[in-house]
């Protein structure tokens, strides 16, 4: 009986996919846009699962503002080390979030939806999903709005991501919020900085999890050897590893593991950006 409801399911599921896909697929006719800075890419940068083993689904409490104008100016770089969030995908899907929730900087890639709640007034029906690209700093000298400040969850959005879930004019509303894994599109993606004594590796577009809780690096003529965490998702190590080729060993928040190997070549240099070619 039971595997008979199985097959049913699998069945009716097929269909309704079936359905849904086949309008994806010759829907994207010329119509499309080209670039839509607005309603970019990275809206459905996470998958609609909700959620994967190790992350913790459960809905919380939480405030939200914004920051940065109508374009998503002022929500570049950020306390992440993530430079250019265009060029490195995560668009203008993003959030600064209060110290209770940056956790240091080992939240730096985690996804997060989030849906304006008990406010009428300002809310807007639907919710938003973001990647924690930035830290919302506390401020001890005020008194008032001090929404950063520990213990409070706080996430401070990107205004267009703002402007989906609440009225411009509420400046901040409450909101209910919890982690969903990131579906990126291509592979991690390992940034080089530093300098000959002091390697320090970005890594992005991080998908599962999003998050890293440890990573190590591989010289072509070493072992693994355990990288530190700079503030943000900056790795480091003191290791002299130019001439050698790079692999890369990264664990993620829910403790899946993944080995991104000879991602880089021997001529490898700093400033480059290596393609890791598989994700979580
Ligand atoms: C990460 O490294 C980059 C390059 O050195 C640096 O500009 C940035 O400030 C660092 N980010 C953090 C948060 O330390
Ligand atoms: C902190 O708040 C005070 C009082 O509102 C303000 O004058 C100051 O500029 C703030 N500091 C920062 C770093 O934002």
């Amino acid at each position: 009986m039971k595997i008979l409801q199985k097959i049913m399911y699998t069945h009716v599921f097929t269909i309704v996919m079936a359905i849904w896909f086949v309008p994806m697929i010759y829907g994207h006719g010329a119509d499309e846009p080209v670039i839509d800075l607005v309603s970019d890419a990275p809206t459905d940068d996470v998958a609609e699962s909700p959620g994967t083993d190790g992350i913790d689904s459960t809905w919380s409490d939480a405030h939200a503002t914004f920051y940065g104008d109508i374009h998503g100016g002022g929500t570049q770089q950020g306390a992440c080390g993530y430079g250019d969030l265009f060029r490195q995908g995560y668009g203008l899907a993003t959030a600064a979030l209060s110290t209770a929730l940056f956790n240091n900087g080992y939240t730096c890639g985690a996804c997060y939806q989030i849906m304006c709640v008990n406010d009428p007034q300002w809310c807007l029906p639907g919710s938003i999903k973001i990647t924690a690209t930035n830290f919302c700093p506390p401020n001890y000298t005020k008194t008032q709005d001090v929404w950063c400040n520990p213990p409070q969850k706080h996430f401070d959005l990107s205004q267009p991501m703002f402007l989906k879930i609440a009225q411009y004019k509420a400046g901040v509303v409450p909101v209910k919020y919890r982690r969903v894994p990131c579906a990126k599109t291509g592979g991690v993606k390992f940034e080089t900085k530093g300098n000959p004594y002091f390697l320090m590796v970005l890594p992005y577009n991080v998908g599962g999890a999003g998050d890293i809780k440890a990573m190590q690096v591989k010289g072509s003529r070493t072992g693994w050897i355990t990288m530190i965490k700079n503030w943000g998702q900056n790795w480091t190590t003191n290791v002299v590893l130019t001439g050698q080729g790079l692999s890369f060993r990264v664990t993620t928040s829910d403790g899946v593991t993944k080995d991104f190997m000879n991602v880089a070549p021997h001529n490898w240099g700093f400033g480059q950006t290596f393609n890791g070619g598989i994700n979580f």
